[in-house]
């Protein structure tokens, strides 16, 4: 997962002496994150390699805070093998903020999720937070979402429906697959992963979207888009406030 940021990048592949990688980047918004943790309360904790950055981070201040919502198994056992408490989501009523990544994120603070295919928890956990503290390095800065293959958590059975409803809108859509099979996620269920798309009004997408029969989730995050994100770039990290 680590990979150089240009400018000071060598042809191999490996960041040039000096250059910071981008894995390194997403440890400094990891950390960063920390600022956004209100002593004594609980945190909503996404999913994905940033997010663990900030898993890690936190345990170094784990006796200040109660524990932790998780967004998935993974995170869920990460945050459990640091010694940080998880509660269910229905035992908590409001969170004050949320940390988590993003495979896009466009300067209104509208993102597209589920890289991870995590999605549906994340979108729950952020409902219920007051706060979206999106973390990311640069390269997930864009003009308009859709260069990254948008996630769809789907009922296996509307699979090939939707996947249609997406190529009548120009799309091209695939079932994501591991080890051969198509991938099921930690709620049982199908990810379609659509290429193609150019998604410039967010809200009127995922409302739409959201209601066809047969979609769990679908990967734009614009009802729960990011209030703050921090981007990490070479130069430090860079605060975007969307609110
Ligand atoms: C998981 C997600 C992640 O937040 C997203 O894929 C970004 O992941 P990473 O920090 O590994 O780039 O939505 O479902």
């Amino acid at each position: 997962m680590t990979a150089p940021v240009s400018p000071a990048s060598t042809s191999s592949g490996t960041p040039a002496a000096g250059a910071i990688s981008q894995d390194e980047l997403k440890a400094q918004v990891g950390r960063a994150a920390l600022a956004y943790v209100t002593p004594g309360e609980i945190v909503g904790v996404g999913t994905g390699s940033t997010v663990n950055k900030f898993i890690d981070a936190l345990a170094a201040i784990k006796d200040q805070i109660r524990g932790a919502v998780s967004s998935s198994v993974a995170s869920t056992e990460r945050l459990r093998a640091l010694g940080i408490a998880v509660f269910d989501s229905n035992e908590v009523e409001e969170l004050g903020v949320y940390i988590d990544g993003a495979d896009e994120i466009d300067h209104r603070g509208f993102m597209i999720k589920g890289g991870g295919a995590a999605l549906t928890r994340e979108k729950i956990v952020a409902a219920q937070s007051r706060r979206f503290v999106c973390i990311a390095d640069e390269s997930k800065l864009v003009q308009t979402l859709g260069a990254f293959p948008l996630p769809v958590e789907v009922i296996p059975m509307a699979a090939r429906r939707v996947m249609r409803q997406f190529e009548a809108m120009g799309g091209v859509a695939q079932v994501r697959e591991k080890e051969g099979l198509p991938l099921v996620t930690d709620n049982g269920q199908h990810i379609v992963d659509v290429t193609g798309l150019r998604i410039s009004e967010p809200v009127a997408f995922e409302s739409e979207v959201s209601q066809w029969p047969g979609v769990v989730t679908v990967g734009v995050f614009a009802h729960q888009k990011a209030h703050v994100c921090l981007l990490g770039t070479p130069a430090g990290v860079r605060t975007l406030q969307f609110d």
